[in-house]
């Protein structure tokens, strides 16, 4: 049988989603929800007729859900489901300002896709992403290696962009990773970030790195600043429709991902941001990076920073 996948959240984040995913033409079926009356049926009409244009077969449908999970039949059979419901910042605002609204609306949402969905892969995008992803596993209650959120793939990309703008060289040729938490505990990884297979510290003084590692740290934030409205999508999209694509080809590819971590580098029992094997069940390994002792102090400092707030969702 064919691939479906749902996407939650026809906002920015999820129509720009539920748009790669379907001009990938690897899925039969798209589906797109929201709780606005008509949006997602909207959206699912125009990718349809754009499909003769772009040449791609995936059928997206488009459903409209109420808050007693009205609707959420057209989420059954889904291999694995999106979560991109929720408030994005505007100008000034933490993604921890958006912890208790979007803590609500996760909540209500897993609760309806482990009902029907329940054996979706799922993957979590809401703000603040660290504790929307544990607080995910927390309502659906399923194996922890069937949650995972993306940030890493986002903040990678955004490092990887900072540097082959500054070199000027083609981004394919820039190597580069963040792990930790997307946050103010997130941990660009030097060590591992290289340009045409050159380690990046040999080809960039250590100050210039510094700045880009700020760069990408509040990468999100200077897109909200200049939107003004809302925050970035076709970054964030483009890394949520990778790992989607993934898990439904169980490619076992090695991503940066936010996966549950029980023992790998010395951490236990917190959503954190690491590599791993990505396929048909999630997550299917946690790759222990081989960090500098800075890096890895950096990734325990994130760790425990995640911990405690991880620890007050579970009563949002
Ligand atoms: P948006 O405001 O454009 O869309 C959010 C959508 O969620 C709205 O259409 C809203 O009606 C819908 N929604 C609210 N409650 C819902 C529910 N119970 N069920 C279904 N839909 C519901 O926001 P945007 O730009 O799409 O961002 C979505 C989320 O993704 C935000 O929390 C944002 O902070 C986060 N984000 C995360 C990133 C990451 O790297 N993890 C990067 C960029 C954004
Ligand atoms: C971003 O990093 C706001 O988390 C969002 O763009």
């Amino acid at each position: 049988m064919g691939k479906k996948v749902t996407v939650v959240g026809a906002g920015f984040y999820g129509s720009t989603t539920a748009q790669r995913l379907a001009e990938y033409d690897v899925f039969d079926t798209v589906v797109i929800t929201d709780i606005v009356e008509g949006k997602p049926a909207g959206l699912a009409l125009d990718l349809n007729q754009s499909r003769a244009i772009e040449g791609f077969e995936t059928k997206v449908v488009g459903v409209t859900t109420g808050p007693n999970g009205e609707g959420y039949e057209a989420i059954e059979g889904s291999d694995v489901v999106v979560i991109t419901a929720g408030l994005p910042r505007k100008p000034g605002m933490s993604r921890m300002d958006l912890l208790e609204t979007n803590a609500k609306i996760v909540r209500q949402v897993s609760e309806n896709v482990a009902k029907y969905a329940p054996s979706a892969v799922v993957i979590v995008v809401s703000n603040p992403l660290d504790e929307m992803t544990a607080l995910a596993q927390l309502a659906n209650q399923f194996p922890k290696n069937r949650v995972l959120g993306q940030a890493g793939m986002l903040d990678t990309a955004r490092f990887t962009n900072f540097v082959a703008e500054a070199l000027q060289v083609p981004v394919k040729s820039v190597k580069t990773l963040t792990l930790g938490s997307h946050g103010d505990t997130m941990v660009p990884v030097p060590s591992k970030s290289s340009v045409n297979g050159r380690p990046l510290r040999e080809v960039m003084p250590a100050e210039q790195i510094e700045e880009l590692v700020v760069k990408t740290r509040n990468g999100g934030a200077e897109v909200v600043a200049l939107l003004k409205t809302g925050s970035a999508y076709y970054a964030p999209s483009a890394a949520a429709a990778r790992m989607t694509k993934a898990v439904a080809e169980d490619s076992g590819e090695v991503m940066p991902v936010c996966a549950w971590v029980d023992g790998e580098f010395g951490i236990s029992g917190v959503y954190l941001g690491v590599e791993a094997e990505i396929g048909a069940e999630g997550i299917k390994k946690v790759v222990e990076t081989d960090l500098d002792a800075d890096e890895l102090a950096s990734l325990k400092e994130a760790a425990e920073a995640v911990r405690a707030k991880q620890a007050d969702v579970a009563n949002m």
